[in-house]
């Protein structure tokens, strides 16, 4: 985000909080059926469309700088590893070996010359290329070159490593996320470091968890003795591009602004700044760390959510630097998202069919939980124009 935008959203936050409102989202009370959070098959065409159309977040590229060094997927449902070769090319690849399809690798990262097939032992190099077959007397006339690992799209982009569904579908990455590119370059997010990435099971839908930070009305009731001392008397003030959206939360200390010049405003010292990347990302930036969690469903009522937290190197030093991350992670992980927030989104996902809502009531503050609704709605009737056209032709 470019100094003048950071100054611009600031002046919209004290004007926020002056008024002692967020930014306006909605004009009307509005409804979101509870059968979208229940319903089987909307969830079925949930992941043929909205999971498959868009480029999904691997995670920071901090841990896929050197040559070998690997990570595989989180989600069997989309079973991938992304590798750096030995020329420094970033590739992805189905985590299935091409001889029966057994999985290359279960370690969720590491660094490796070669993936080695535990089956049978046929060997594939950091390339894909199909380098070695076990007893290959028995495979006479077996054209190796077109056994290679099936490749998947992968990019690079504003610190971030991003992968495609579809073979030979290139990603552009940079158009996808529109003005908010810029933000993660200017953030510097491409140099940050890998603090931890952890990896749990949820019982709730994918979106009623992500819905979680989309609206700040529930801070100072769900996080009255966590989060809400950081964010007292704030305001929440939210841009869109594309599907995706940017909320920049006022913090306590919002007003100190004024105490500098305006050249010297920097956002993170004042507000936290979040984004939902489109479908299953949610990507913070406090001041001094960043939490990018993704959320992956497994069913309409679980979904696997990680959360992977980064830091400035220099920012945490030695043994104290390792300790304060530590509490920091807790606190967010453990205390905020885990104990608060998706406690309750459990909680919610449990009563959603036992008969007391037929819908749930979103008020004007709550406008950017419709917002989310609504983009996978769109995808959803796209793809089924799309279907219905493929049939009718
Ligand atoms: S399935 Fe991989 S070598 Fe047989
Ligand atoms: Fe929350």
């Amino acid at each position: 985000m470019n100094h003048d935008e950071q100054v611009s959203i600031l002046k919209r936050l004290l004007c926020l909080r002056e008024e002692k409102r967020d930014d306006k989202m909605l004009d009307d009370v509005v409804t979101i059926p509870v059968t979208k959070y229940t319903d089987a098959e909307l969830f079925r065409q949930e992941l043929a469309s909205t999971f498959s159309a868009f480029p999904l977040v691997v995670g920071n590229v901090a841990t896929l700088r050197e040559p070998g060094t690997f990570v595989r997927s989180d989600w069997d449902d989309f079973p991938y590893v992304v590798v750096r070769g030995a020329d420094g090319v970033l590739r992805g690849f189905f985590n299935q070996c091409r001889h029966r399809g057994a999985e290359l690798t279960a370690e969720r990262s590491g660094t490796t010359k070669a993936f080695v097939c535990p089956f049978h032992g046929w060997v594939y190099g950091l390339d894909g290329t199909l380098k070695g077959i076990t007893r290959s007397r028995d495979f006479p006339g077996l054209d190796t070159c077109a056994h290679g690992l099936v490749e998947l799209p992968v990019a690079e982009a504003g610190g971030l490593v991003w992968i495609g569904r579809t073979p030979g579908t290139p990603l552009d990455v940079r158009s996808f996320l529109g003005d908010f590119y810029q933000d993660l370059v200017d953030f510097g997010v491409e140099s940050l470091v890998q603090y931890k990435k952890t990896k749990v099971v949820k019982n709730a839908n994918w979106k009623l968890l992500i819905q979680t930070y989309l609206e700040g009305y529930h801070v100072p009731h769900l996080h009255r003795h966590t989060l809400s001392a950081a964010f007292r008397k704030g305001a929440i003030a939210h841009d869109e591009s594309g599907p995706h959206i940017r909320l920049s939360a006022a913090r306590t200390n919002v007003e100190d602004v004024h105490l500098k010049p305006e050249d010297e405003w920097q956002i993170l010292d004042y507000a936290s700044v979040y984004y939902s990347f489109f479908p299953n990302t949610f990507f913070i930036m406090h001041p001094d760390y960043v939490s990018i969690n993704i959320f992956y469903p497994l069913s309409p009522n679980q979904s696997i959510w990680t959360h992977e937290m980064l830091y400035r190197a220099e920012d945490f030093v030695g043994p104290a630097g390792q300790a304060a991350l530590e509490k920091r992670f807790v606190f967010t992980n453990d205390t905020v998202f885990g104990d608060e927030d998706f406690a309750i989104a459990e909680d919610i996902q449990k009563n959603l069919v036992r008969g007391a809502n037929t819908h749930h009531t979103l008020g004007l503050a709550e406008g950017l939980l419709a917002m989310f609704q609504d983009n996978i709605d769109q995808r959803l009737d796209r793809s089924s124009t799309e279907r219905t056209l493929a049939g009718d032709a």
